[in-house]
């Protein structure tokens, strides 16, 4: 017999970073800032990350492209294993990230790419608890309290799926 299952998760609308509480609006700003060391002449799309860590340390991310297309790597991606490489073992607290298309802050939030997604829910997994992550747009915030959120059934190592 098949049954049937349901997930569903809230979120939080903002329509400004100023309406956001102090520590994640700081942390959206500094996700803007990272936008200028952003390496994107091929798309022209920049991406800006900012995390912030239990020791209370920001580290931020942008995306930098490369010539052979698939060598970039996102701003996600650039933070969080920065953020590994620098604080091992130190848990996230939360995360931001910012876009702009040819110099422009994009309208809507940012949506972090499957690949990123994975490893925001590996780096969550690895801290022992969920982390606040804030997608921000001109338009509108979004903030999720988890990072499972972004991506259901996510892939699982051979060691975690066969515990
Ligand atoms: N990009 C990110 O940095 N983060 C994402 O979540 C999606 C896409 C980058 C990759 C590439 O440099 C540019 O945005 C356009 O896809």
């Amino acid at each position: 017999m098949a049954k049937s299952k349901e997930l569903s998760f809230q979120y939080k609308e903002f329509e400004r970073i100023e309406d956001l509480p102090l520590e994640l609006k700081d942390l959206a700003k500094k996700a803007k800032e990272a936008l200028t060391t952003s390496y994107s002449p091929y798309s022209e799309f920049a991406v800006g990350a900012a995390v912030l860590l239990d020791n209370s340390e920001i580290v931020l991310g942008s995306n930098q492209e490369n010539g052979a297309y698939p060598s970039g790597l996102c701003a996600e991606r650039v933070a969080l294993f920065y953020a590994g490489s620098q604080f091992p073992g130190v848990a996230v607290k939360a995360m931001a990230v910012a876009a702009s298309f040819k110099g422009t802050p994009i309208a809507e939030p940012v949506s972090p790419c499957g690949a990123c997604r994975q490893v925001m829910i590996e780096t969550q997994n690895l801290g022992g608890r969920p982390y606040t992550i804030v997608m921000v747009g001109e338009k509108r915030i979004i903030v999720l309290e988890d990072a499972k959120f972004l991506l259901p059934f996510t892939f699982s190592s051979v060691k975690e799926a066969t515990k």
